[in-house]
């Protein structure tokens, strides 16, 4: 049975604080494990939020917390939390967790497509909108798949690949996960194809971000927060490649530059040796915080 262990769980809840009888919104609910721990803090007083882009993380939530009273839940891109609020007639938040990328529900059903470690369908959205990373990978022209590994997966064979799944979908289209795996490896020297991380990682990552339009819905949401936080109010942001949290620490710190927040955490959190080693999907993981003025 899948199991989502939440990341850097004590360490969010420390420094989110939700006390007795507030409001917080989960932006990414995923297996709940965070929200959860907040629900315990909040109480039966306390309202929750619970926001998932993905239609199976919501009805997986609210089969395991019906009848509990006060939480609400919205199959909804977080980057639409403003609007929410406002549709629901629904104040300011106490606090906003957003614990991004993918959950390990996703990632383990072959059928969703983002694994290159099970042969499934080529998709890798989080909600059924949008491009399939088949889509991207079939249609888009060889420099702008080159431009997408290159700036969403710092892959430094990124043109090498894109030449690659030209030649290959040229011949038969590039309809799964373990055909594209084996068309990236290939396209990589001998000397780096039996690493310890498959070659196929970054392509993956890239596409994964690219289709989900990842950093833009950061980017939409961090600009927004005095709309969906109140004074006093808490934001943690967990992240897990060095671009999504160079992203969050340029947001916070213009918003601490504009006068408009303060950093809870000067340097981002990291997870022990422990945690990583009990999960070792923890290892890259940051946690940002800040404060709203
Ligand atoms: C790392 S998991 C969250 C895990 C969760 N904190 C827990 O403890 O189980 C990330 C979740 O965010 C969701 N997600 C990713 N992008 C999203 C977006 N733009 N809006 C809403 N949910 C999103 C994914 O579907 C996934 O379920």
């Amino acid at each position: 049975m899948t199991i989502h262990k939440p990341v850097l769980l004590h360490e969010t809840i420390e420094i989110l604080s939700p006390q007795s009888g507030e409001f917080f919104i989960d932006g990414t609910l995923g297996g709940g494990g965070h929200a959860n721990a907040i629900l315990d803090r909040i109480g039966k007083s306390g309202t929750l939020l619970g926001i998932d882009w993905d239609a199976d993380a919501i009805s997986r939530f609210e089969k395991t917390n019906e009848g509990r009273a006060k939480i609400f839940v919205r199959n909804s891109n977080y980057n639409s939390i403003p609007k929410i609020l406002t549709d629901e007639k629904m104040p300011k938040a106490d606090g906003l967790l957003l614990d991004l990328g993918f959950s390990s529900f996703q990632i383990e059903d072959a059928s969703r497509g983002f694994s290159f470690q099970s042969d499934g369908p080529l998709d890798m959205r989080y909600s059924r909108e949008g491009l399939t990373a088949a889509e991207v990978v079939n249609g888009f022209r060889e420099e702008e798949l080159a431009d997408i590994f290159w700036k969403f997966g710092d892959e430094s064979f990124s043109r090498q690949i894109a030449k690659k799944i030209v030649e290959e979908r040229r011949k038969e289209r590039i309809l799964t996960t373990g055909r594209l795996r084996d068309v990236v490896v290939e396209a990589f020297p001998v000397r780096f194809r039996n690493g310890r991380v498959s070659p196929a990682t970054k392509v993956f990552q890239a596409l994964r971000i690219y289709v989900n339009k990842e950093f833009e819905n950061i980017e939409s949401i961090l600009g927004n927060l005095s709309e969906c936080v109140k004074s006093g109010g808490r934001v943690a942001v967990i992240t897990f490649h060095s671009s999504e949290d160079g992203i969050v620490k340029k947001a916070f710190q213009g918003l601490v530059k504009s006068g408009i927040a303060e950093l809870i955490n000067k340097k981002p959190i990291a997870p022990t040796r422990e945690e990583v080693l009990e999960n070792p999907r923890s290892r890259s993981a940051k946690l940002r915080a800040i404060k709203l003025k």
